[in-house]
């Protein structure tokens, strides 16, 4: 079975093509990066009028480096949300514009299901496992019970946690975007110099807060006694290492309560732009080491937004016998857990 995905979500353009013995005969992704750094973060509009231009080629790309016609293809599965409206209608119209010219089934993918599944394209991981999405649009902890079947155990009332380190990174003057410049930064600071706040850290359940992390950080570079330039290391360190001990409070509890919906359950999965951050990683390599859970990170090439996630998605639902209408409408909200409780805390400053 060979499956072309295609990603345009967020801010990269990403085609793909993967098939059942989970090779990636290709894996083409055009960041816009450089689009948007002026702005310090992804201007919808700015995205979706990049997708537009590039679709089409970077598709093109993927297909001519997996050396297919898309007489080969299978299925053609694409993002069809959630994220920024725009770029998903782009990448879903392309998506079933090559189906209805081939003649072959359309899937339509959620972006998080991707992230959610990428594991099972690299390695032979079975249900249930725990997962930990951190990206710049969601922070999420959810039980990946089947394909199509979440449990939602937390996730964030107001930042995600890539937000959080693209908006620290801004105060202190780094660029865009923030993870991976804050990283960098924080190599020569000191991680203890500053006592941010550890938000929810000891309230229960598993919900994240990172809106009063960043108003801190604000608060301290406002009163600094020496020049930003010379405070930023300790700032970035001790902003990373309370990200670092939030994630795994919270994961901590996640296991837990993971483990009293299935005893079994030994694996947990990091995905998502941060956790390409090795401290965070670290961070949760001791917390797996401590309660027994196996921790598996796809390779950051993998964890970041890509289209061979979205057509492996895609792959486990078309070879289940599922695949969807040409009509299928494209949502800038789909939760994978729709029946979740609120986020607790929802509205009160942690
Ligand atoms: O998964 P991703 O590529 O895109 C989505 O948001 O879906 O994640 C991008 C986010 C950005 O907020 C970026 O700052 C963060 O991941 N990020 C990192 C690192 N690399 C990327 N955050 C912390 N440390 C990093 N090394
Ligand atoms: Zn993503």
């Amino acid at each position: 079975m060979i499956v072309l995905g295609i990603e345009t979500s967020c801010d990269e353009t990403a085609a793909a093509v993967v098939d059942d013995a989970r090779r990636i005969l290709s894996n083409v992704v055009l960041s816009q990066t450089e689009d948007h750094r002026p702005f310090g973060g992804v201007v919808p509009e700015v995205a979706a009028r990049a997708h537009l231009e590039n679709t089409d080629a970077v598709i093109a790309k993927a297909m001519s480096d997996a050396g297919i016609d898309f007489a080969d293809l299978d299925c053609i599965a694409a993002t069809a949300g959630p994220g920024l409206i725009g770029g998903i209608l782009v990448g879903a119209m392309s998506g079933k514009a090559i189906a209805l010219a081939t003649g072959k089934p359309f899937v339509a993918v959620n972006h998080l299901e991707g992230h959610a599944l990428t594991v099972r394209l690299i390695d032979d991981v079975q249900f249930p496992y725990l997962l930990l999405l951190v990206s710049g649009g969601h922070c999420q902890l959810l039980i990946v019970e089947d394909v199509g079947k979440y449990t939602r155990l937390g996730t964030t009332i107001d930042d995600a946690a890539g937000e959080a380190f693209d908006k620290t990174a801004k105060l202190l003057g780094l660029g865009y975007p923030g993870g991976p410049l804050i990283e960098k930064v924080a190599e020569g600071g000191d991680p203890q110099k500053f006592d941010f706040p550890r938000p929810m850290a000891h309230r229960p359940g598993c919900d994240f807060s990172f809106s009063g992390l960043k108003t801190s950080v604000r608060r301290a570079v406002e009163t600094l006694d020496r020049p930003l330039e010379v405070a930023a290391p300790d700032l970035a360190a001790s902003f990373q290492q309370a990200v670092a001990d939030t994630l795994v409070a919270r994961t901590k509890n996640a296991i837990k309560m993971a483990r009293d919906a299935h005893p079994d359950i030994t694996t947990l999965v990091v995905a998502g732009g941060v956790a390409a951050n090795t401290a965070i990683g670290r961070a949760l390599d001791a917390l797996c080491a401590k309660t027994d859970m196996q921790l598996v990170k796809p390779a950051p090439a993998l964890c970041t937004d890509n289209a061979a996630m979205i057509a492996w998605a895609g792959l486990e639902h078309f070879r289940r016998g599922q695949s969807d209408p040409l009509d299928f409408k494209a949502r800038p909200r789909w939760p994978l857990d729709p029946d979740a409780p609120a986020a607790a805390f929802a509205g009160v400053k942690a």
